[in-house]
C-alpha cells in the first residue's frame, strides 16, 4: 500500500471563480496539477497550498469554498493582502524569480519582505505538521517555499521530505548576489531528497553547496549534511502526453485546426505566460529579421503569439507588458499591408481546444525563452502533433532542450540565427520534418509526467533517515 502523500505547493491545483453568485472550485491544469493528481488520489493524502484570492468572498461563499476544498482533500493556506504583496509578489516573484532566471537587471533596488517570506513558509510548515501522521511522505514544491523543508524538519525531525525546484537553480555567481544565500540553501537542505530538472541546475546547486558550506556530494549525489544525508537528483518534469494526443484528436479541435490553416500562409505560433524570461521581444525581432533577410516570406507567413497575463501587480511584469505591446505595434505598423498583418497578438488565456488547434495548425512552433526551468509548451506541441508534422524551434536555454534534441535548437539572444532557423524550419523537406517530429513524440511519450512523479516518489519512499 502506498504511503500517504502530503503535497505542499504555493498554489493549490484549483481556481476559485464565482458563477451565478455561487463560488465554483475548478481543478486547474498545468504540469504539477496533472502530475500529482494521480498520486494525490491514490494515496488518500492532502494537498496544502494557497487557493488564490478568496478574501472578497462573503462568509457563506467562503464556507462553500471550504466544503469544496475539503472534498478534494485540499487544505487552504489563506494569505493576507500584506502576505500576497511581500511573500508572493516581492520576494518570490520580484526577487527569487529573476535570480533563478539570470535576470539580476530586473531586481528592484530595495527589497523588503524576507521576514514575511519566512513567516509564510512557517505557516505552510505548521499546516503540514498539524496534519502529519507517521509514515507520510511530504513533497514540497518550488521557489516560493525554499525554507519549508528546514522549518518542517525542526517540527518533525523524522519525516521523509522531498523538495523539487521547478525553476532553474542559477549559476552560483548569480545566486550569491542574494544576501541570505546560506539561509535559502539551508532551507532546501532540510529535505531528504532535492530534485532538479537538469544536470546543469543540479551542478549549480552542488557548486553552491561546496562554496557556501564546503560540503561535497559523493558519486551517488548524496551529501552528508549535519547529522543527516541528503540526496540530490535530476528528475525532468513532463506532461500527460497520451492525454494531449487524445484531446488533440477531438472533432472540435480538428475543425478549428482547419480554420487556422491556409495553403497560402505559413503559421508560426508562440504560446507563453507574459513573462520576461520567455524571450518574446527577441522572438518578434527574429520575425522582423526573417522578413528583411528573406523578403519572399512577406505576406506568406504570420505569427500568432499568445501571451497569457501573469503576476500583473509586479512592476517588472507591468513594464514588460508595455514593452511587448509596443514592439508588436511597431513591427506591425512598419510591415503590415491591407491584406496581411505579420503578428497577431493575443493577450489573454485561451480555451484548451484553441490551444490544441494552434499546436496542430502550426507549421513552426517557437519556444525561445532566454531561460526556462523546463518549458512544457515544448513538450505539449509534439504530443499534440498526431499527424507527425510541424517543426519545433527550441531555445538551448530551456531545460527541455536536454531531452528534445530533435528540435532545431537556437540561441535566442542571437536574433539573426533565430531568423535563419525560422527560414530553415519553413523550408524543411516533409521527410525531415516528419522524422524529427516522430522522434520528439517518442521522447515525450516515453517519459511522461506520471513517470516523473512516480520516479521521484519511489526514490523518496525508499530513503531512510540515518544518523
Ligand atoms: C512557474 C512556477 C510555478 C508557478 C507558475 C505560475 O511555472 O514554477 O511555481 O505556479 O509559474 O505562476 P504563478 O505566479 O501564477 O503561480
Amino acid at each position: 500500500m502506498d504511503a500517504r502523500l502530503l503535497i505542499v505547493s504555493n498554489r493549490l491545483p484549483v481556481t476559485v471563480t464565482v458563477e451565478g453568485g455561487h463560488p465554483v472550485v475548478c481543478p486547474s491544469v498545468g504540469g504539477l496539477a496533472t502530475g500529482l493528481q494521480a498520486p494525490h488520489d491514490r494515496s488518500g493524502g492532502l494537498w496544502i497550498g494557497w487557493p488564490g484570492a478568496v478574501e472578497g468572498l462573503t462568509p457563506e461563499m467562503r464556507a462553500d469554498v471550504d466544503r469544496q476544498l475539503d472534498a478534494m482533500r485540499a487544505i487552504p493556506i489563506c494569505l493576507s493582502d500584506r502576505e500576497v504583496t511581500l511573500f508572493y509578489e516581492q520576494v518570490s516573484n520580484a526577487v527569487l524569480w529573476p535570480i533563478c532566471h539570470d535576470r539580476i537587471d530586473r531586481l528592484p533596488l530595495h527589497v523588503e519582505g524576507w521576514d514575511v517570506y519566512e513567516s509564510v513558509n512557517a505557516r505552510f510548515a505548521d499546516a503540514v505538521a498539524e496534519h502529519y501522521r507517521a509514515g507520510d511522505l511530504v513533497w514540497v514544491h518550488d521557489y516560493q517555499l525554499l525554507r519549508v523543508p528546514a522549518l518542517l524538519r525542526e517540527r518533525i525531525p523524522d519525516a521523509r521530505i522531498g523538495f523539487f525546484l521547478h525553476v532553474p537553480f542559477p549559476n552560483p555567481e548569480i545566486f550569491f548576489t542574494l544576501p541570505n544565500r546560506h539561509w535559502l540553501v539551508e532551507g532546501m537542505m532540510g529535505a531528504d531528497l532535492v530534485g532538479f530538472h537538469t544536470r546543469r541546475y543540479h551542478g549549480h546547486f552542488r557548486a553552491a553547496l561546496r562554496r557556501l558550506f564546503s560540503v561535497e556530494a559523493d558519486n551517488t549525489g548524496t551529501v552528508r549534511w549535519r547529522s543527516r544525508r541528503v540526496k540530490l537528483g535530476v528528475f525532468p518534469i513532463s506532461i500527460d502526453a497520451a492525454d494531449f494526443a487524445s484531446r488533440a484528436a477531438a472533432p472540435e479541435v480538428t475543425r478549428k485546426t482547419k480554420e487556422y490553416t491556409s495553403s497560402s500562409m505559413k503559421l508560426l505560433v508562440g504560446i507563453d505566460r507574459l513573462d520576461y524570461s520567455k524571450g518574446i521581444p527577441r522572438r518578434l525581432m527574429a520575425l522582423k529579421r526573417l522578413l528583411a533577410l528573406h523578403p519572399e516570406w512577406r505576406e506568406r507567413v504570420r505569427l500568432i503569439q499568445v501571451a497569457v497575463p501573469t503576476r500583473d501587480r509586479v512592476d517588472a511584469y507591468r513594464r514588460f507588458r508595455r514593452e511587448v505591446s509596443s514592439l508588436v505595434g511597431q513591427i506591425n505598423g512598419e510591415l503590415a499591408s491591407p491584406t496581411w498583418t505579420p503578428i497577431q497578438y493575443i493577450h489573454r488565456s485561451i480555451p484548451s481546444d484553441v490551444l490544441l488547434a494552434l499546436y496542430r495548425a502550426a507549421d513552426v512552433m517557437l519556444v525561445t525563452p532566454l531561460r526556462d526551468g523546463m518549458n512544457l509548451v515544448a513538450k505539449e506541441f509534439p504530443a499534440a502533433r498526431i499527424d507527425d508534422d510541424g517543426v519545433l524551434i527550441l531555445s538551448e536555454f530551456a531545460g527541455a532542450a536536454d531531452e528534445l534534441t530533435d528540435a532545431i535548437l537556437v540561441n535566442p539572444y542571437d536574433v539573426d540565427a533565430t531568423a535563419e532557423a525560422i527560414h530553415r524550419a519553413l523550408t524543411m523537406e516533409a521527410g525531415e520534418r516528419q522524422h524529427r517530429m516522430k522522434r520528439l513524440r517518442q521522447t515525450v511519450q516515453a517519459f511522461d509526467v506520471h513517470r516523473w512523479a512516480s520516479t521521484f516518489l519511489e526514490e523518496l519512499a525508499g530513503m531512510k533517515n540515518e544518523e
